[in-house]
């Protein structure tokens, strides 16, 4: 039996990508390992949202290069897209580059490599069909991802999104609602709708059913206690989706709004289609909902033209805002995107500098936002179990991790149940508390 390894980089996309990649390949007969040592097909699912990620993938050819012999490598995903057969160059021991808009092709492209042809690519970007496949091999038992939207039709100057993952093709609300049927009776409680940009979803046969009705309609299968959505694009982000959460608890109350940048002329010159007080409006809803929202948003630093002024309007944005959590970023150049011809590019040093200031800002938000949960109730989902602290896992529905003990210990194992924990301590990165259920 031939045996694959495969290694996945980047997003909860990618991540998700790979599960169906894994369930295409059992299906074909492959065994999975753990060790490339093992394995006859050695896959890598890439990213290049920024060039270190891109670079890491590289890295792990080159150090396999001296191993390669009778083995096939394999490159999917946004760097197998975005260099095609440029990899081949780069890395000549490779024999299969696949982009994620070719997924649906990897049977054919598997079953020329098995009848011995060297190279072979699937790099076709027009594709009006999603990679919906009845194999995925999750691997989580309890959460799953469903992708409702691929590919992107924003052009952010900064960004190889649509390069890589190329138009929007929203998937049918009714095969969306079949999965989610199937996974909650096959036990799973907790689904993550994935898109680009899931805001911009619409039923293909049903122009009216837009995101916010999904939303609604999933939350509405049965066995299903928590669903969650990323990523949002503030542009498309309609006050109708917080009507949703708040008229519906399965909906979790965590949004992830990426904003990149504090200051509207940086906006603009990102080409983000909003402006800061724009952005701030749908803060606003999400505030004054009853549900307690958790925010949460994703920021570059240092894009070209970003002056000292720019950024503080950034670091008065995390103030006013107040997020649960960020990820942030040093601004990267990347092929083919437009902010690479842009003049006034900021030093590494200075993007490095600012980047510090932000995240340690950040994190007394966290610590502050954090706390204010103390002596409160939350239910978690548990997920794991830390055997150095002797605490379980759990995440609440604001997405945040809370490790707590129970006061009847020795009952087996919780993971997978919900549990209601009172919080008892408060970091910038997490919650402790006590279960009494
Ligand atoms: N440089 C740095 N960060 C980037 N992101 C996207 N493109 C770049 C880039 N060229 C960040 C954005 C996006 C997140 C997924 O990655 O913040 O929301
Ligand atoms: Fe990376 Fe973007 Fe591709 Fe996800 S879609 S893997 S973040 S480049």
């Amino acid at each position: 039996m031939k045996k694959f390894y495969i290694e996945t980089f980047g997003c909860q996309m990618n991540v998700h990508d790979s599960e169906k990649v894994v369930g295409t390949l059992l299906a074909r007969g492959y065994e999975q390992v753990e060790d490339t040592a093992e394995a006859d097909l050695i896959l890598y699912n890439t990213c290049s949202i920024r060039d270190k990620a891109e670079q890491k993938v590289f890295s792990r050819l080159t150090e396999l290069k001296r191993h390669a012999k009778g083995k096939t490598f394999a490159v999917l995903g946004c760097v197998a897209q975005q260099e095609g057969e440029r990899i081949f160059d780069r890395a000549p021991h490779v024999n299969l580059v696949c982009g994620s808009a070719s997924y649906n092709q990897l049977p054919q492209l598997l079953a020329r490599l098995e009848s011995g042809e060297r190279r072979v690519t699937g790099l076709s970007l027009d594709t009006d069909e999603t990679f919906e496949t009845p194999l995925t091999r999750r691997d989580n038992p309890h959460r799953a991802y469903i992708t409702i939207i691929e590919g992107c039709n924003k052009s952010c100057a900064y960004c190889v999104v649509p390069f890589t993952r190329g138009p929007e093709r929203s998937r049918t609300a009714s095969s969306i609602l079949e999965e989610a049927q199937q996974l909650a009776a096959a036990g799973y409680t907790e689904i993550q709708l994935l898109g680009q940009n899931v805001n911009s979803y619409v039923d293909p046969s049903n122009p009216s059913c837009d995101f916010a009705s999904l939303l609604r309609q999933v939350a509405c299968v049965k066995g299903i206690r928590r669903v969650r959505f990323t990523t949002s694009h503030p542009r498309d982000f309609g006050k109708s989706i917080v009507d949703a959460i708040d008229e519906n608890p399965v909906l979790c109350n965590h949004v992830h709004l990426p904003v990149q940048s504090g200051s509207s002329s940086v906006l603009e010159a990102m080409r983000r289609l909003y402006t800061r007080e724009e952005y701030l409006k749908r803060i606003e809803w999400l505030k004054r909902s009853p549900r307690n929202i958790a925010i949460s948003t994703d920021i570059i630093v240092g894009f070209p033209g970003e002056s000292e002024k720019d950024f503080e309007q950034t670091l008065r944005l995390l103030e006013e805002v107040e997020y649960d959590s960020i990820f942030s970023f040093k601004y990267s150049p990347r092929p083919n995107t437009p902010a690479l011809s842009l003049d006034h590019q900021v030093p590494e040093e200075e993007k490095g500098r600012r980047l510090t200031i932000l995240q340690e800002k950040q994190r007394g938000i966290q610590l502050r936002r954090n706390s204010e949960l103390i002596g409160k109730v939350e239910e978690v989902l548990v997920e794991g179990f830390n055997q150095a602290t002797g605490q379980w896992i759990g995440r609440t529905s604001q997405n945040k991790t809370l490790n707590f003990t129970t006061t009847s210990p020795g009952e087996g194992s919780l993971i997978g149940s919900y549990r209601l924990v009172r919080v008892t301590r408060a970091g910038p990165n997490s919650l402790v508390g006590e279960s009494f259920n």
